[in-house]
């Protein structure tokens, strides 16, 4: 069997001014289709970072990443671009919501990017089961922060997405919300083997995973 994540050696040091910053050191993961894998670590270990590495969002300094056996380095923008749209779900840690769409259009618009046309009846599920059926006009600065964090992960799975990558997505929830968002999750990689990843600071979210890979100053712990 394939792994769907695949990294080795993965490095990415970001340049400020003449100064290094190393966030990821040598980075080696394996990801199964199907898992549903936390990542924990302390603020500033590089999870972010890996996140959008493996979400084909910022490119590797160097190392091998292969996402659903696909190469980012070997791709054109626009292959991985699609190559995202298609295969990829992502929760932001900031929700990186569109400021001028409502609540309903922010999620709406993942399934016309996709290309797919809109999908009234899962749009209603998805929404139903997060709450925020009642935001849906709102836009986001009227919206609180947890309540953006629905819409975000909402965003992330409306199109089915073969993987999920999830920033903190209960970062912003009480513990009710909480609850929900993980068990919708949960019933999502049940349901449909979707593959998630998920970095969380938040403990019952770290207990719904099969696995919790720890991160360290840019490196995976060992188990
Ligand atoms: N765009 C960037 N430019 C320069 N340095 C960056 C950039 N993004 C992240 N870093 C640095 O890389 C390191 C890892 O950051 P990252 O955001 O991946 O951490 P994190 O584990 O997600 O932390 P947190 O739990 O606080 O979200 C940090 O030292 C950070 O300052
Ligand atoms: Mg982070």
């Amino acid at each position: 069997m394939e792994p769907i994540i695949f990294t080795s050696g993965l490095k990415k040091t970001f340049r400020i001014g003449k100064v290094d910053v190393p966030a990821l050191r040598g980075v080696d993961l394996v990801v199964q289709e199907g898992e549903f894998a936390g990542i924990v670590g302390p603020s500033g270990c590089g999870k972010s970072t890996l996140l959008h590495v493996l979400g084909g969002l910022t490119p590797p300094t160097s190392g091998k990443v292969l996402v659903d056996g696909n190469d980012f380095s070997s791709m054109s923008d626009g292959d991985r671009t699609r190559f995202r749209r298609h295969k990829i779900g992502f929760v932001f840690q900031r929700f990186n919501l569109l400021p001028t769409l409502t609540a309903r259009n922010n999620i709406a618009i993942a399934q016309h990017i996709q290309g797919n046309g809109f999908n009234p009846h899962r749009f209603q599920a998805i929404v139903e089961m997060l709450g925020i059926q009642d935001k849906l006009n709102h836009k986001p600065y009227a919206l609180s922060g947890g309540e953006q964090q629905r819409v975000a992960i909402a965003r992330a799975v409306i199109c089915e997405p073969k993987i999920l990558l999830a920033d903190e997505p209960t970062g912003n929830l009480d513990s009710e919300n909480s609850q929900i968002a993980l068990n919708m999750l949960r019933g999502l990689n049940r349901s449909f083997r979707q593959t998630i990843l998920m970095i969380t600071h938040n403990p019952d979210a770290a207990a719904v995973a099969d696995r919790v890979l720890r991160m360290r100053d840019g490196r995976m712990l060992l188990d």
